[in-house]
């Protein structure tokens, strides 16, 4: 940020604003290095325009900072026709006006020094740090966002100031084998905890589900291992697919994953950003949708872990016997430390998809690699409420996308590490192909 702000904080209030800063920054680096034609992109129905959502995140900060909290007006009149994600609709976005980059970061700007400045004068309360970490949670999922934009629009990567995760830290085994790994059944109490700093309302409460063993891949599916799938006529195959799936497969008149096509020496490649690249037998497959992976998993004579076994796997540890699991419930796979590097591939410190033999560090107690990070993995669970469900005052967060959508697990390469654990739950309809989402399988 070029402007700095002097405020006697307190240590809370410097910890919030450290984290506001840090973030915009983060969203400021993948969007800024565009250049206007870019920042407006081709209209799409799936993704925003790179500068709508720059404003967007402004918008965000004064609804819930500063017009919830001190009522006061909106800084910008004009922000809410342009920025409400929920009353102005998608395919509406890229026809609107919008202000200069210029003009939308001052607009943004101003916005966060009124933030911080409110920090000053009123050491947050409980319910008042809701309302910053709602803003932070929302502002990184957005950076993530724009990565996703940033591969569908076919855009070079962004130059991030963030430290790398290097080759020595992947600490990739090349003796390491596929397999699976064994979970004893029981009781699982699924959701988030008190004791986690910030959840949103799907993830409330821990309540009991009943789940039976089951034998899980340690590892995410492989371009590897789906290349064999797509070679084998996956994509022809009409006895794999569900009706909705073999419907979505017909309109969009896909052979392969989106991204991928065949080099002139026959041999499969795929777009990252504005290149393409050999498939890597040990990446994860990823920018495939819920149907996709279930007509993989078919194939396999496989199936998704539905979102119960997939958290049990990565929060549990076995009991002594291995008979069943302890009820140690783990805020991430390898404890309840924040993560750091060697744990997982998160906040786009590797610049893309890692090998998913590697960060052993980041295995959880049965053995789990990458649970956390690298691709977000797609589960059998339609995205509901959970049990004693109670509406968060961001209420069209969850509650318009339960039924509608399937929960993904775990967060991808561009996840930033404050806004994932075992417990969050992200949603996407089946048929979001441009995410960076793959998946992995569980034995029939
Ligand atoms: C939870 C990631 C699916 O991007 O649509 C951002 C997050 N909601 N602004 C999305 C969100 C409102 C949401 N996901
Ligand atoms: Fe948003």
């Amino acid at each position: 940020m070029e402007r700095t702000i002097t405020a006697s904080l307190t240590k809370l209030g410097q910890e919030i604003a450290d984290r506001l800063v840090d973030t915009r920054q983060r969203e400021l680096e993948v969007i800024t290095d565009l250049t206007n034609e870019q920042l407006l992109g081709p209209s799409m129905r799936i993704v925003e325009p790179p500068i709508w959502e720059l404003g967007h995140v402004g918008w965000f900060q004064d609804r819930w900072i500063l017009q919830n909290l001190d009522k006061s007006e909106p800084v910008d009149e004009r922000a809410d026709s342009l920025y409400d994600s929920f009353n102005v609709p998608n395919d509406q976005r890229p026809a609107l006006r919008y202000p200069s980059l210029g003009q939308t970061i001052e607009n943004i700007t101003d916005i966060l020094e009124r933030v911080i400045l409110r920090l000053d004068s009123h050491n947050p309360s409980d319910e008042e740090l809701y309302f910053y970490n709602l803003v932070l949670n929302h502002e990184e999922m957005h950076s993530e966002t724009m990565q996703h934009i940033r591969q569908t629009f076919g855009y070079p990567a962004p130059k991030l100031s963030v430290k790398k995760l290097n080759i020595k830290a992947l600490n990739i085994n090349p003796d390491y084998e596929l397999h699976d790994v064994a979970i004893p059944g029981g009781t699982y109490m699924l959701g988030g905890t008190v004791d986690l700093p910030f959840i949103f309302d799907n993830e409330k409460w821990a309540h009991p589900v009943e789940i039976k063993p089951f034998h899980i891949s340690a590892t995410p599916v492989t371009f590897s291992e789906y290349r064999k799938f797509v070679d084998e006529g996956g994509y022809q195959e009409r006895s794999i697919w569900s009706d909705e799936g073999w419907e979505w497969l017909k309109m969009s008149d896909q052979k392969h994953p989106i991204y991928w096509k065949m080099d002139n020496g026959g041999e499969w490649i795929w777009r990252w950003l504005d290149r393409w690249m050999a498939l890597e037998p040990f990446l994860p497959i990823i920018h495939v949708n819920w149907f996709e992976a279930n007509a993989f998993c078919k194939w396999a004579d496989r199936r998704l872990p539905t979102e119960a076994e997939w958290e049990l796997a990565a929060s549990a540890a076995p009991s002594a016997d291995g008979q069943s699991f302890t009820e140690e419930k783990r805020a991430y796979p390898w404890g309840d430390q924040h993560p750091r590097l060697e744990h997982a591939n998160l906040n786009s410190a590797a610049g893309g998809i890692v090998d998913v033999r590697a960060l052993p560090a980041g295995d959880s107690a049965f053995g789990l690699r990458q649970m956390i990070g690298n691709v977000w993995e797609w589960t059998a669970s339609t995205f509901e409420p959970y049990p004693g469900y109670v509406i968060d005052p961001y209420d069209t967060y969850s509650e318009p996308s339960f039924s509608q959508q399937k929960v993904l697990r775990g967060g991808c390469w561009a996840t930033r590490p404050h806004v994932i654990r075992n417990s969050f739950r992200n949603f996407y309809t089946p048929d979001r192909n441009n995410i960076f989402a793959g998946f992995r399988t569980v034995a029939k």
